[in-house]
């Protein structure tokens, strides 16, 4: 076996150094293509095309049926397959094999259980390896080693020496970064909490991730190990959980810095949870640049940019909510507002929702007027007057938004100047929004979440464990979220057996988060590929001490 394992190296070796030559050739005939010694470059170039149907050349990657359905750039990228990670996925009934190195060439193999694919079930392993002139035969016209014709869902990718080259380098790389935050008997996990975020809230996050670890560990002590010691059960049952808690520090522009820090003091695997206050980007950076998986079910203003891969969100939070009164205030039946004014305070997160709603609404033709109370709620009574005093100047044809906390939600006087008045849910309070009461009437809420009403029987789990745990519910949304974030991080790595490759991490959360039945809050969280807000919608409602849970829906679930 390793006789053998050692010829196939040499032939790759030597296959590989015909391929650099043609490099060569090819480039200097393309001009701006790689150049052969040229490494980083290569991989680079092989990447390109892995992961966006970019050729080298600059052109598009073209895939080829033979049915005639023939797909071009990103739609024929391997990434839409065979998935970041290249260790693949089930695709209804088609199994979309793994096709790392590992997989391909059988690297370091010394008995077959080493390569049986546990974490993709009823993938069997393959009989051979391939070499860099097998692997390219069967891109190029779909026939492996052994005879097998290829489903011909894989196209055919008639490419020249020089991109094959750069593809075949680019699979090498694939689960090959040793993973942080692994060993031999523990995994390490962190949560972050930027410093403005509210402490109250942070230490009912925190008792649920550490009663969870606690759990999670007790269960996995408990679990009773099997006779045959294989190597993926062995790993599924000894290595224990532990949570590193990141409080940030500085002012945002050293939270890089501090993170940077803990990460090479504590690696870790991935980050489950955290909680941020107005500036969550500095975060959301170094989770995609130190590409470790983030699954962050509490931010309420979370960084939009769904290229990137590693941070993934519940919802968009309060920009989801700008969605919502935006596409309300152009709905059929609903009379457009001359003038929208929108007020925030400075400093809070009500500010980029405030702008996001801006842009939008100036795109119908509404003029937007924003208003920004002070940072710190000054004087004697917190800028309550300043507050009233905007709200007075508001006419009856023109329509409000408040992205406003409960505190001065609470400080509105007399009835609302106008019938169209909005306000954020997420930072109201929900169903215990302190609006006054002739307020009630008027105000649409955004609800992004199903009302009480309709979650109850979902909420039953949740609120059951943190009674078992003798865990006072002090914030409902977060401690709920939390504990399903962790329910889903284990049913996660649970599918990942030993496969402790970060990209496949996210993409098992993907799985994991789309295919949950119970999801607290939530009506249904769902991740296509690519997608990084788990649920997309949500409620207008109206805040009601008489209905049941405190609201009443307004609308249908939007999902704008
Ligand atoms: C549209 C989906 C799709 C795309 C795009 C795709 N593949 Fe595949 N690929 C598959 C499927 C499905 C199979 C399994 C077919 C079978 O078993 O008959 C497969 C099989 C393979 C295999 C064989 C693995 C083995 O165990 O024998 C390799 C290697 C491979 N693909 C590489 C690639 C590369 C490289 C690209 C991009 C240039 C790519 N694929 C793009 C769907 C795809």
């Amino acid at each position: 076996m390793s006789g053998r394992a050692r010829g196939a190296g040499a032939q790759c070796s030597a296959s590989r150094s015909l391929l650099a030559a043609a490099t060569l050739i090819v480039s200097v005939a393309a001009g701006p293509a790689v150049g052969a010694g040229d490494g980083p470059a290569l991989a680079a170039a092989g990447k390109a095309i892995y992961r966006e149907g970019l050729l080298p050349t600059g052109g598009q990657l073209e895939g080829h049926r033979a049915s005639g359905a023939n797909l071009e750039g990103r739609a024929a990228a391997c990434e839409n397959c065979h998935r970041r990670s290249g260790l693949g996925y089930v695709e209804g009934d088609i199994l979309i094999p793994p096709i790392t190195e590992k997989y391909l060439y059988r690297r370091g193999a010394t008995n077959a259980r080493d390569l049986t694919m546990t974490h993709l079930v009823g993938v069997a392993p393959r009989t051979g390896a391939y070499d860099d002139a097998s692997l390219a035969r069967l891109i190029r016209t779909g026939v492996r080693p052994d005879g097998r014709t290829l489903n011909p869902v894989m196209p055919r990718y008639a490419l020249d020496t020089a991109s094959m080259s750069a593809l075949l380098d680019y699979l090498k790389t694939l689960g090959n970064r040793p993973p942080r935050g692994v060993s031999a008997t523990t995994l390490d996990f962190a949560t972050i909490v930027t410093p403005d975020a509210d402490p109250v809230t942070k230490d009912a996050m925190l008792t649920v991730l550490r009663r969870f670890f606690a759990g999670q560990n007790r269960l996995i002590a408990a679990e009773i190990r099997p006779m045959h010691a294989s190597r993926e059960i062995m790993y599924r049952v000894t290595r224990r959980w532990r949570l590193h808690v990141w409080q940030l520090s500085g002012p945002a522009q050293d939270w890089d810095r501090e993170l940077r820090d803990h990460l090479a003091a504590q690696p870790v695997f991935a980050v489950i949870s955290g909680l941020g206050g107005r500036d969550w980007a500095p975060v959301h950076r170094f989770c995609e640049r130190e590409r470790v998986p983030c699954l962050l079910p509490n931010i309420d203003l979370p960084v939009v940019a769904e290229r990137d891969f590693y941070p993934v969100y519940y919802s968009r939070g309060v920009l989801l909510e700008a969605d919502l009164i935006a596409a309300r205030l152009v709905a059929p039946g609903v009379s457009r507002p001359r003038r929208l004014v929108e007020i925030y305070r400075r400093g809070d997160i009500g500010g980029a929702a405030a702008a996001a709603l801006a842009r939008q609404a100036t795109k119908s033709g509404i003029v937007v007027e924003r208003q920004e109370l002070p940072a710190t709620p000054a004087g004697s009574d917190g800028g309550a007057e300043r507050l009233r005093a905007i709200v007075a100047g508001i006419g009856r044809h023109e329509a409000l938004v408040l992205w406003l906390r409960g505190r001065d939600l609470a400080t509105l006087r007399g009835a609302p100047p106008t019938p169209q008045v909005y306000f954020s849910g997420l930072m109201g309070g929900l169903e215990t929004a302190p609006l006054p009461a002739r307020w009630r009437a008027a105000a649409l809420e955004t609800y992004p979440m199903d009302t009480p009403e309709l979650r109850r029987v979902r909420m039953d789990f949740p609120l059951g464990w943190l009674h078992v745990q003798n865990i006072p519910v002090t914030a409902e949304r977060v401690q709920t979220d939390t504990y399903y974030s962790c329910v889903i991080l284990a049913e996660a790595l649970g599918h990942m057996l030993d496969s402790f490759v970060p990209e496949y991490l996210v993409e098992r959360l993907e799985m994991t988060l789309s295919t949950r039945v119970v999801n607290g809050y939530y009506p249904r969280l769902g991740l296509a590929p690519g997608q990084r807000f788990a649920s997309k919608g949500g409620y207008l409602v109206h805040r009601s001490d008489a209905a049941p849970g405190g609201v009443v829906a307004a609308s249908a679930w939007l999902t704008p």
